[in-house]
């Protein structure tokens, strides 16, 4: 959750530092700070709130001599967002950053006490300042003292300490959240929590694995294990993100930008998973996986928040195309769960991040218990990449909003490529209906591009949308079949960055019990397309209006039968006319709507669209 960045070399490293955790910011944003080496001297700076406070303490300082300095943001779990309890955190000689949690804080807190020590902030973070404090008191030397303090914590965090006593050096560790080094070109090494934050100098990264050990110095990268001294032999990677999809290019927030990008996330995400030169439809290209998809018998999509309703899609189109029985979790549940596992199942562990603590748990157990694990993340070298059996990967790039929009379609895609692929296998009837489906997906991009279009009718529908209820009591979405994904996405979007009350639900749920609370200072996003349960759904639109509720359509351009008894009619590129766009594809269409409807409430509510409190894009505690 939190960020961390460390460098060494001849850079000038507050510049390094501020602008690593500019690219972390997203991740948690309650505090900030830096401490660095000034001729060998070891300073802090740290304040509170968001990382522009330390950018103002750190105006016209320029370190001198080697340039050493670790920084950190903070997404609170012991103690409130204060300056004291802002990281880095200085005990005597030691400086540290910290990301995760040391669940037995109070038994080390009251054996540090008993030695006299006094922490000073709430956290757990500085106990292990104290730790190492100790240990080099008895003679140790800072990479030695680092690795047996660490074997002491229970739980799952990384760290990333200095030492006024051994300058010129950082050491870290990993244990369960997320590390990546890099060589600096220019001599030296670069640390972060996410690859994001050291994008511009390189795309060569290293990928911590738990139970690293990583000392950075001016010669660069040195890597062992907290079991052995050895070189633990890590081989950097590629990534092959660009530096300038990480700026705003022109939009004011970068929710806005995503949600625009989405006709090239899935470009992008069909030629990575597709082999184009293959005549068939759905080609997957052949990678490690896929042979296991083929052959599961059931699948299990275990997920959290927006990933779950990706996976939610999924169960629709695996089951329809596939045919083959597949079963969502939540990953949190599902982890201290017994579940009966059949022969054959396969755990499907999607994430954005790739760093989702719950998920990447239930990865491991069923890894464990024999069951094979396949992952869906947008991150290469993340941990869930690695730790399941099979990566795939989304190319959605990079994502800065907190408020997943571009990686949720880019997850549904992959769920839609899996299934289309094993429709093909299942009979002669479905591979021909795939093949209708397959000229139609390979056709949405532009569709999408038509509809997002800043001043086309549908982003101005939406915006209009927000203007006329933003003062709404509240918000239920409601779909059925395909859409009622999009609807629980929609909710989730319009709590989370607008901060407004809203739920999702199928639309023939709302009479058994939500449907009492309409009246019309409600208001009900209903999302009609004209599938085949286009007359239901229409019918649960009208029993909302008659008791009052205010109603926002989303449905197919030049459906005027339902556009009239909405308040608010938003349309999709497809003509009410074209009976053969196959009802499977309208997700891809209406989530952008909900997405958008989201983020101009939010900027009517004023809220820090971004960056919404109490959220962190990379969840990597229970
Ligand atoms: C999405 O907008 C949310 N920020 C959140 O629900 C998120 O999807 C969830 O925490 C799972 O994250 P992951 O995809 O990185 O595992």
């Amino acid at each position: 959750m939190c960020g961390v960045v460390g460098y060494v070399g001849r850079r000038p490293v507050l510049d390094i530092l501020v602008k690593g955790l500019k690219r972390l910011e997203y991740r948690g944003y309650d505090s900030a700070g830096v401490a660095y080496f000034d001729s060998d001297k070891l300073k802090v700076e740290k304040s509170e709130g968001k990382l522009v406070n330390v950018e103002k303490l750190l105006a016209g300082i320029a370190p001198k001599g080697l340039q050493l300095g670790i920084g950190h943001t903070r997404w609170a779990t012991h103690g409130k967002p204060t300056t004291q309890n802002a990281h880095p955190h200085r005990t005597g000689h030691v400086v540290l950053v910290h990301n995760g949690i040391i669940e037995n804080y109070l038994e080390i807190k009251a054996d540090l006490k008993k030695k006299g020590y006094e922490p000073a902030s709430e956290t757990d973070s500085e106990l292990f300042g104290f730790l190492v404090l100790d240990k080099m008191k008895s003679g140790k030397k800072l990479v030695e003292s680092v690795r047996e303090s660490f074997k002491l914590l229970h739980g799952f965090c990384s760290v990333v300490v200095m030492s006024e006593q051994e300058p010129g050096k950082f050491v870290a560790v990993r244990n369960g959240t997320p590390l990546v080094a890099a060589v600096d070109p220019q001599g030296g090494a670069f640390l972060a929590s996410d690859a994001q934050a050291l994008l511009e100098y390189t795309k060569e990264m290293i990928f911590l694995e738990d139970g690293d050990v990583l000392v950075g110095d001016e010669s660069g990268i040195h890597i062992s294990t907290l079991a052995s001294t050895k070189d633990a032999g890590r081989k950097a990677v590629t990534l092959n993100w660009s530096a300038d999809k990480m700026d705003k290019q022109g939009f004011e927030h970068y929710m806005l930008k995503e949600i625009m990008e989405q006709p090239m996330t899935m470009v992008d995400t069909l030629n990575s998973l597709l082999d184009r030169a293959r005549t068939d439809p759905f080609p997957l290209a052949e990678q490690p996986g896929v042979e296991v998809l083929r052959s599961a018998k059931e699948f299990i999509l275990a997920a959290c928040g927006t990933s779950w309703h990706a996976s939610l899609l999924g169960k629709y189109w695996l089951e329809r195309w596939g045919g083959v029985p597949a079963n969502i979790e939540y990953s949190s549940e599902l982890r201290y769960r017994d579940p009966v596992l059949r022969a054959g199942a396969v755990l499907i562990g999607t994430s954005q991040s790739g760093e989702t603590a719950d998920t990447l748990a239930i990865i491991k157990e069923m890894r464990k218990r024999g069951v094979p694990t396949v992952s869906i993340t947008n991150v290469r070298g993340s941990t869930i990449s690695r730790e399941s059996n099979y990566g795939f990967f989304t190319s959605a790039g990079p994502e800065f909003s907190v408020a997943a929009t571009k990686s949720f379609l880019a997850q549904a895609l992959v769920f839609f490529l899996w299934a289309g692929h094993l429709g093909l296998r299942r009979s002669k009837d479905i591979a021909s209906q795939v093949q209708v489906i397959f000229d139609q997906l390979i056709k949405l991009p532009h569709l999408l591009e038509s509809m997002l279009k800043p001043d086309g009718v549908m982003v101005r529908a939406c915006e209009e949308a927000a203007k006329k209820f933003q003062n709404a009591k509240g918000f239920f979405f409601i779909g059925r079949g395909y859409s009622f994904p999009i609807a629980l996405e929609g909710a989730l979007k319009l709590k989370e960055v607008a901060y407004v009350h809203s739920e999702g639900y199928a639309a023939g749920e709302l009479k058994h019990g939500p449907i009492a609370m309409i009246d019309k200072e409600m208001v009900t996003i209903v999302l009609v397309p004209q599938d085949s349960l286009y007359e239901k759904t229409v019918s649960n639109l009208q029993e909302l209006k008659a008791r009052g509720s205010k109603i926002i359509g989303i449905g197919n351009a030049g459906d005027e039968k339902v556009k009239k008894d909405c308040d608010v009619w938003i349309p999709i590129p497809v003509k009410s006319a074209d009976k053969d766009f196959d009802e499977s594809l309208y997700p891809f269409l209406l989530v952008p709507a909900v997405q958008l409807f989201s983020y101009y409430m939010a900027k009517l509510k004023g809220t820090d669209v971004d960056q919404p409190r109490n959220l962190a894009k990379s969840v990597t505690v229970e």
